[in-house]
């Protein structure tokens, strides 16, 4: 595998053009990487694309790509609606869901990497290896000694309520790959998509496991590593806040040893 910093998207070579372009088509410049040339399995290929025969967001065009120009492009994707994470990728310059980002709202030629700072499985496919055992780290369901009562763990409207802003983060990666802190110490900060996670377990009414969480977390690396520089709630394609996760749980640390 290859890791695909920022700053090093300037020396890769420029690939093939697939197909002609005429005035009613868009470019797509795609990153192709194939594992087995390693850093020689570099380019950039470029696609011209009529999207009026496609539909209107990005993923619409690498699936019209990939059924009618290049079956070799290799991407994620499941949903197509932002729910499952699974086609994040750097747009335009910005992380974001290939699903929910229009074709429409990128001027000129349409740029598309694999997140960034990650190592890169094939073309637009990052490995999340690293970034999914961060998370089983931080043990995230609920931890309960008690059976539900009926069917459900009932809690209180207000205590409900706090978990708004939380529950909706669909893992998708875009803000831990959008941090300067996680790309340089990825292997022991647990970036901000892992916090906002732990953040949502500690202040979750019905979870008995609190002390344990955040002895976990009172860690230079793991913790303090976010330097508030904001990327991370910048980036979102949920409109998430980890950042705010990530100061909430410094305050409950800090509110255990006054
Ligand atoms: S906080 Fe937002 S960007 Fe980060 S993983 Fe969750 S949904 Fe994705
Ligand atoms: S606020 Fe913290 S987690 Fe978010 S991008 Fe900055 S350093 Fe990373
Ligand atoms: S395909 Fe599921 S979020 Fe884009």
């Amino acid at each position: 595998m290859i890791k695909l910093g920022l700053f090093l998207r300037n020396g890769i070579k420029k690939g093939k053009e697939h197909n002609k372009k005429n005035s009613f088509t868009k470019t797509f410049n795609i990153y192709r990487y194939n594992p087995d040339l390693k850093e020689e399995g570099q380019q950039i290929d470029t696609y011209h694309i009529n999207t009026k025969n496609c539909g209107p967001m990005v993923l619409d065009a690498l699936i019209n790509i990939k059924d009618k120009i290049d079956s070799t492009l290799t991407f994620r994707r499941s949903c197509r609606e932002g729910i499952c994470g699974s086609c994040a990728m750097n747009i335009d310059g910005t992380n974001t869901l290939a699903c929910i980002k229009p074709i429409d709202e990128v001027r000129g030629d349409v740029n598309i990497y694999p997140l960034p700072h990650m190592e890169v499985v094939k073309d637009l496919v990052p490995d999340l290896t690293n970034f999914y055992s961060q998370l089983a780290s931080i043990k995230p369901w609920i931890h309960s000694s008690k059976a539900p009562g009926g069917s459900e763990r009932l809690q209180s409207e207000e205590d409900r309520k706090k978990l708004d802003g939380l529950y909706e983060c669909i893992l998708c990666a875009c803000c831990s790959t959008s941090c300067p802190s996680y790309w340089w110490n990825g292997d022991k900060y647990l970036g901000p998509a892992i916090l906002l996670q732990a953040y949502r377990w500690i202040i979750d009414s019905r979870d008995e496991s609190k002390e344990e969480r955040l002895n976990l977390l009172d860690d230079n690396f793991k913790l303090y590593r976010c330097h508030t520089i904001m990327n991370c709630a910048k980036t979102c394609p949920k409109h998430l806040n980890p950042a705010e996760a990530i100061s909430a749980i410094k305050r409950e640390i800090a509110a255990r040893s006054i």
